[in-house]
């Protein structure tokens, strides 16, 4: 079923057709009578899990960057994610980079995206989650285009400050290859300065909220354990490995159709080996110290193992979302039940 709807999606420019699915779900979901046909089709599978003082339904949730402004999380938590990651939200709305920004690599399954923090500000995405009745959500934050990275930590501060009521979990984004000078804020100095920032702020409120760092998949090992004394140090909940590559390798798709695309990060299966190896290599090398979060290219069941047997104790989905549909989730969530992982 889901193949006959991504047969006509994928002949629709990507960004539209993002658009278009969204105000499709809006639509189904929200209209009397109609909405029941989701709730016959999809169910969110049980498979409890109780990490970091958090109760997740199951272990799957949605990557950040797919419901940026918090609309439609009541919607994908009722197609059976376990949790809904929105943002990366920005204290301003800004519209991100001029389009097109989006691409599909088919025959790679994958995507290249330099969208760029296009959201509608913090302050639009807490209006909307006020009305949250019980969804799990992580608030996926970052900082201005225009704001110069030695400022960086007052954007995390104000994001965290607007959404800290509203999300059980923060995610500090300094991974995104698509805001000029963004991942230089993965140097010890500046990434200590804007953990320890929020982390203070969060301890010095009645009931704390976990804290995660999310690292890109082209850090060196020398940088990768430089994350790791950083977390320790800054004693954060955890890591969420990884957001897109800018790497370029072993791609089927025609090398002179890739170059024409130009810069952006690349998710999906390519991503698959990198982001695990990255997952594993975090905790062998912490002591399992932290909680990860694994993130990158997970397509199928398998692929999920295989990113918790590395080392992950949840998982998050996009690019595999978008290619395989909602009953993904679903068979994610059997396989680690019937593994019992
Ligand atoms: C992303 N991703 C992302 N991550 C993030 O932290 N903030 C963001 O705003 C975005 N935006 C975004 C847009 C698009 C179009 C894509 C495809 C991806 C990264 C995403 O959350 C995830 O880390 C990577 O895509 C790797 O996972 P998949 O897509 O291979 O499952």
């Amino acid at each position: 079923m889901y193949k006959i709807i991504r047969y006509f999606l994928f002949k629709i420019n990507p960004e539209k057709a993002h658009h278009l699915t969204f105000s499709l779900n809006k639509f189904l979901f929200r209209t009397p009578i109609l909405n029941l046909i989701p709730k016959l089709i999809y169910s969110t599978p049980k498979d409890p899990v109780t990490l970091f003082g958090i109760n997740f339904p199951n272990r799957v949730g949605l990557a950040a960057g797919l419901d940026k402004n918090a609309e439609l999380f009541t919607e994908f938590s009722q197609m059976g994610f376990g949790f809904i990651e929105i943002g990366t939200l920005t204290p301003v709305g800004q519209p991100g980079n001029p389009k097109p920004r989006l691409f599909r690599l088919i025959e790679d399954n994958a995507i290249i995206n330099r969208m760029g923090f296009n959201n509608e500000g913090v302050e639009d995405a807490v209006k909307r989650l006020k009305k949250n009745k019980g969804v799990i959500i992580g608030g996926n934050i970052g900082k201005n285009k225009v704001t110069p990275n030695n400022e960086a930590t007052e954007d995390y501060r104000i994001c965290f400050e607007a959404l800290f009521d509203h999300v059980d979990y923060f995610v500090v984004n300094v991974s995104s290859p698509n805001t000029p000078g963004l991942r230089e804020l993965q140097e010890k100095k500046p990434l200590l300065e804007i953990l320890n920032t929020l982390q203070s702020n969060a301890l010095q409120l009645k009931n704390p909220k976990p804290l995660f760092l999310k690292i890109a998949p082209d850090l060196t090992n020398d940088q990768l354990n430089d994350i790791i004394e950083i977390v320790q140090e800054s004693k954060i909940t955890g890591v969420i490995a990884t957001n897109t590559t800018i790497d370029r390798s072993g791609l089927k798709s025609e090398s002179a159709m890739v170059e024409g695309i130009g810069n952006g990060g690349l998710s999906g299966k390519p991503l698959t080996n990198r982001s695990t190896e990255v997952i594993k290599y975090l905790s062998d090398n912490s002591n399992k110290s932290f909680v990860i979060i694994g993130v990158g290219g997970i397509h199928t069941a398998e692929d999920a193992v295989e990113k918790i047997k590395a080392g992950a104790s949840l998982i998050q989905l996009y690019t595999g979302f978008i290619y395989e549909g909602p009953a993904l989730i679903k068979d994610i969530t059997q396989k680690l039940k019937t593994q019992g992982l």
